[in-house]
Parts: C-alpha cells; sequence; structure tokens
C-alpha cells in the first residue's frame, strides 16, 4: 500500500498531519500516539517572542466543535529552538512549523531562523492583524497576502512554504491564486471561523474574549467546499483542515482536491485520532482496491467543472 503524498517536494509517507494549535509541540500527545506513524507534526504557531495569550475563559464547547480564542500563546522562537525542535527530530516524522507575525519584517525573521536551523516546512498562519497598517489582515487582503508570502518565499532557502488561508474571505480560489503566484508551495486551509456564544443565565459572552474561532465538525462542510474550490483554482497542493475526527472525513478532503489533511479538534476528543486516521485510510483503501493514495485526489465525481474565469 502506498501511502506517500507530496507537499510540493516534500515527500510525507502519509497524509495524515496535526493542526497548529492542537498538538502541543508534539510531546504533549507523545504517550497516545506514536509520533512515527504521522505523516507530519504542525507545531502550535510560533512568534519571536513568548506571548501569553488572551485571559480565560478562552474555550468553550458549541454544538459539533468549539470556540477558541487562546490567543496565540507560544514559547516564542528562542525557546522552540533550543528545546521543541530537538525533541521533534529525534521522530521520523516531518516537522511543520507554524508562524506568525505582526510585520512582513517579523515573518521574514520567523522564516529565516527556522530555514537555517532544518525544518521542513513553515506554514504561514496570516490571520494576525498587520499593526503597522492598522489591523488590516494578511489573510483578508490579497495584495497584503502576495507581499508576505513573497517576501517569506526570498527569505527560505530549501524550507517548503505552506500558506494557510483564512475562510473569512469572499473567494477563496482568489486569495488561493494570489500565493500561488506569489511563489507559496503549497496551501492549508481552513483556519477557525469567527464566531460568538453568550451564557443566557450571566448574560456575558462564553469567552473572555467575547469572539473566538468555531473549529470541529461543525465547520467541516464549509471546509471541503472550500477545498475543493481552491484545489481547482491552483495547480499546486492543497491541505484540508476543519472537522476531521476520523479517516472517513479525511478521505472526503482527498476526494474534494487535498493532497493531505490535518486534526485539530479531533485531538482533543480523541489524542489518539491522528495514528488511527492513518489505519483507518488503509483499511477504506484496501476495501476499495487501490493500492495507491494518490488516485483518490480530487476524485469527487459528478461536479460542474471550475470555470476559473470567476476568480
Ligand atoms: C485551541 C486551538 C488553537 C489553534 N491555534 C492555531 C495556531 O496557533 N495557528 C494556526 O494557524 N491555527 C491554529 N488553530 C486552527 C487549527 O489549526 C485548525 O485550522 C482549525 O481548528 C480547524 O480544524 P479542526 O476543525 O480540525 O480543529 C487552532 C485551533 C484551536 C482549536
Amino acid at each position: 500500500m502506498d501511502l506517500t503524498v507530496h507537499i510540493g517536494r516534500l515527500p510525507l509517507k502519509n497524509p495524515v498531519m496535526t493542526a497548529s494549535g492542537t498538538f502541543g509541540y508534539g510531546e504533549e500527545y507523545a504517550e497516545f500516539v506514536d509520533l512515527n506513524l504521522l505523516g507530519a507534526v504542525v507545531v502550535k504557531g510560533i512568534s519571536l517572542n513568548p506571548k501569553e495569550g488572551n485571559p480565560s475563559p478562552r474555550i468553550c464547547e458549541t454544538p459539533c466543535g468549539m470556540m477558541n480564542a487562546i490567543g496565540l500563546q507560544n514559547v516564542g522562537l528562542k525557546k522552540f529552538l533550543k528545546e521543541k525542535l530537538p525533541y521533534l527530530r529525534q521522530f521520523d516524522t516531518r516537522v511543520v512549523v507554524n508562524i506568525l507575525g505582526n510585520t512582513i519584517q517579523e515573518y521574514v525573521r520567523l522564516a529565516k531562523a527556522l530555514d537555517g536551523a532544518g525544518v521542513d516546512a513553515i506554514e504561514l498562519n496570516v490571520s494576525c492583524p498587520n499593526v503597522k497598517k492598522g489591523g488590516i489582515l494578511f489573510g483578508t487582503d490579497l495584495r497584503a497576502l502576495a507581499r508576505l508570502v513573497t517576501r517569506v518565499k526570498q527569505s527560505v532557502s530549501s524550507t517548503v512554504l505552506i500558506t494557510k488561508l483564512s475562510p473569512n474571505v469572499s473567494s477563496i480560489p482568489g486569495f488561493a491564486k494570489a500565493a500561488e503566484d506569489a511563489g507559496s508551495d503549497a496551501l492549508s486551509l481552513i483556519n477557525t471561523i469567527p464566531a460568538m456564544a453568550i451564557n443566557i443565565e450571566t448574560w456575558k459572552p462564553k469567552l473572555a474574549n467575547v469572539t473566538g474561532g468555531l473549529s470541529g465538525p461543525a465547520i467541516r462542510p464549509v471546509a471541503v467546499r472550500m477545498v475543493w474550490e481552491a484545489s481547482r483554482a491552483v495547480s499546486i497542493p492543497v491541505i484540508g483542515v476543519g472537522g476531521i475526527m476520523h479517516a472517513d472525513d479525511a478521505i472526503e478532503f482527498m476526494l474534494a482536491g487535498a493532497s493531505a489533511i490535518q486534526i485539530g479538534t479531533g485531538n482533543f476528543l480523541n489524542p489518539g485520532a491522528t495514528a488511527q486516521a492513518v489505519s483507518g485510510i488503509v483499511t477504506y483503501l484496501e476495501r476499495k482496491g487501490i493500492s495507491n493514495i494518490r488516485e483518490i485526489i480530487g476524485r469527487v465525481d459528478g461536479t460542474a467543472p471550475h470555470n476559473n474565469t470567476d476568480d
């Protein structure tokens, strides 16, 4: 059974990755999952300096999912390179580092430092405020996104560049194409969807931050649709994220056009979800008599051809 997929020039031994922010730096899950079984571990978003994140409560349950407003809490670049990366490097899995900055310069400094440290891929989280532009998000401004991707691409030598798109846009194919044209080697989508929940006894928002990002099975159909649209607009690989709980969901994303998938909220419900998804995919392919997983990518049947001129 051949489970190998490619993210640009980076081969993964199977398509199952962890989603940033839901699997810590790997070691938090190592007692539940053999990290050697995974295609890649994507770590919590790293910034130049450590971040404490938002005040609590910053997570709440919702029907078919959860909301979070963690606020990008992380150990910062220095500690990541010194303590977290060497730990992850012991395993036979790809290491992808999700990065976030307030300015293009911050992203470039992070990318250069990680490129030199030999990580397999960098995933750009573009949902962070661009302070210098007065709060415009890179992920929702086509020109800002293109500039960011271009500059980060110029600053790395061997590291594969993945751009993680925001779902908070009117035309996902347009943003997918902009990231591809700017030199991104691959795309991942989607990030969480802005949402809000209120406690009707206290009349207070359930999150201290008032709003947060919705994730889990509730967003899966939205994510599948966006992966389907994006993968038809570009020729670089697309990584599907959003509400994947087990192998069947992963297959759904691959049929929609994803070359690989990430499991996020699923890890909170079942810490063994990623490794179980790998074995579930094997069982599915055996049942279907398929020996190479790449045969199913983008094979959804009966959909109208995508019209690129709409973008
Ligand atoms: C608690 C939590 C923290 C997250 N932190 C990050 C992050 O640091 N960087 C990022 O790009 N996405 C982050 N995400 C988004 C996930 O990586 C993923 O895109 C999203 O949750 C949708 O996938 P899911 O439904 O499988 O969770 C976070 C999600 C959750 C639930």
